[in-house]
């Protein structure tokens, strides 16, 4: 039988006979391979938890006949997420002389111990290779996951930004952004052969349509999986998400939005149709992890995994949304709300899969605002969280309204009383009020090491003072509540 080609690594194809030669499954960890297997040791190992950015890689994919990188955490992404793509480790940016990237950061004083470099010089690759917005803030964001011990960031920030001025002379087009970079001596010549490779690739390779699980494990972006068991998965023979194409997909229309549950928070926050809904999606989003998280981490993912605090269940769950489940032969919906029933205890039957969730919207959208505190504002999950969605008549009175809240019940909570209670009010200081008490009574927050039940109740009532702040500011008087 011949080899099967399965994904490019730096300049090199991989083929099925070379993985399992080496013993490697596609539930093995892409760090592993990389390391150990292809002997390629620039590609570090710190956290092994997806918190340093050590083992940072960049991922080459075609969307939408556009070749796309992102800077990923191999250290929690399996191989069976890589099939049909570019995997790109500092081994393949390094050219005979150094990158600008790689001088600046020297010139800047940005390396020392050494740990930590080929995660930054890897992630600023990738955002060279991707970003249409050129900008200081975007730059840094695009470091957001990479941790040095050493430098204190202000050199690596100061090299960063001094590469913008080469960036922006580099024409944004797909193409044409790559021959600049490879002109400009950012990456290898090879990369100008990737896209052709890729499609090439991509027609031989049979990928699966249907979306039912064969296996007893089903992987998503694996950011919650392989933190929490990595050893014991990469035994296993798994599903993966990756390889169902029908999961990455949103619709809106007539009014009704429709989400994959592949969908990456990355794709969410960058969506243009849920940013026309959601003007502030970017920002929120921002608080979810890093960008090396955010570019894998999917949205059934953060449902399944069933915590009280995940950020995307809280955010959308103000919508009151249907999830939509399929097995192999059937296929079921419920409310969002009802899918949670105890503490990491769902209504899931083995053979289920999430496939999307869906809402839908009044012809003005309506209000929404998002709110989340961690001891660390960047990276770190929740102590407490909260959305709110509303929606008014000619005359201001509450039509629809959803509140939510996590870190305060054994599960993302929907705030049915509260947001009963809002139909029908005006915004007013007593609305807020009453509302402030209604769901002090709803919540049952316990203390644990994100904080006591008494700072959680607080915390709550904070965020929702400050969703009225924030959406309604001429209607609420904050001097009055805090008197
Ligand atoms: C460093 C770091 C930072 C993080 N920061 C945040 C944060 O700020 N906020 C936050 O909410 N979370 C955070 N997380 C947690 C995690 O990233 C999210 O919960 C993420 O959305 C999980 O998605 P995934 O695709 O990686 O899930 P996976 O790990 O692949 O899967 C999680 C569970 O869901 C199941 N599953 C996945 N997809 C489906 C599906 N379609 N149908 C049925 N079952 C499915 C899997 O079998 C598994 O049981 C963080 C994680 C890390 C490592
Ligand atoms: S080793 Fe720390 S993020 Fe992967
Ligand atoms: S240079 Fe030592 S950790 Fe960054």
């Amino acid at each position: 039988m011949s080899a099967h080609e399965l994904f490019i690594l730096n300049n090199e194809i991989i083929t099925d006979e070379m993985l399992s030669s080496d013993e490697i499954t596609y539930s093995s960890l892409l760090l592993d391979f990389v390391r150990y297997n292809k002997r390629l040791p620039g590609t570090k190992i710190g956290c092994r938890e997806g918190d340093c950015g050590a083992c940072t890689v960049l991922v080459g994919d075609l969307v939408n006949d556009q070749l796309d990188y992102q800077q990923i955490v191999s250290c929690l992404t399996p191989i069976g997420n890589i099939i049909g793509k570019h995997v790109v480790t500092i081994e393949g940016i390094n050219r005979e002389q150094l990158t600008p990237i790689q001088r600046e950061i020297i010139n800047e004083g940005g390396t020392q111990c050494g740990a930590c470099t080929p995660g930054f010089v890897v992630s600023l690759t990738g955002y060279a290779l991707n970003n249409d917005v050129v900008g200081p803030e975007q730059i840094i964001g695009s470091m957001d996951g990479n941790i040095c011990r050493c430098t204190g960031y202000k050199s690596l920030e100061k090299a960063a930004i001094s590469i913008l001025p080469m960036l922006d002379s580099i024409n944004k087009t797909d193409t044409l952004r790559i021959q600049g970079l490879v002109e400009n001596e950012f990456i290898p010549d090879y990369f100008l052969e990737i896209k052709d490779r890729l499609i090439n690739l991509n027609r031989n390779l049979s990928r699966k349509t249907e979306l039912h699980k064969s296996s007893n494990i089903l992987i998503g972006g694996g950011t919650d999986l392989y933190v929490q068991r990595a050893e014991w998965l990469t035994r296993q023979s798994a599903d993966f998400l990756e390889l169902k194409e029908s999961s990455s997909f949103i619709n809106h229309e007539n009014g009704k939005v429709v989400i994959g549950a592949g969908i990456t928070s990355t794709q969410l926050m960058e969506s243009k149709v849920l940013t026309d809904i959601f003007p502030n999606i970017y920002k929120h989003f921002k608080l979810f992890g890093s960008t090396l998280i955010r570019n894998i981490a999917t949205l059934g993912g953060n449902i399944v995994n069933g915590s009280p605090i995940a950020d995307m269940v809280i955010f959308f769950l103000a919508l009151n949304p249907t999830i939509n489940l399929q097995a192999q032969q059937e296929k079921r919906s419920l409310n969002l709300r009802d899918f949670f029933l105890d503490y990491k205890t769902l209504d899931l039957k083995e053979d289920e899969i999430v496939s999307s969730i869906d809402f839908s919207l009044p012809p003005d959208n309506g209000c929404f605002n998002f709110e989340k505190v961690s001891k660390r504002t960047y990276l770190d999950i929740a102590s407490v969280n909260s959305a709110f969605y509303v929606d008014f008549d000619a005359t201001n009175t509450i039509t629809t309204a959803g509140l939510t809240a996590g870190g305060v019940a054994p599960v993302p909570k929907y705030l049915t009383i509260g947001s009963e209670y809002l139909i029908g009010k005006q915004i007013n200081n007593q609305t807020l009020l009453n509302l402030l008490d209604i769901v002090d009574q709803e919540i049952s927050p316990i203390s644990d090491v994100r904080g006591s039940a008494e700072y959680k109740r607080l915390l709550l009532r904070q965020l929702i003072i400050a969703h009225f702040i924030t959406l309604f500011e001429n209607s609420v008087h904050i001097e009055e509540l805090i008197a």
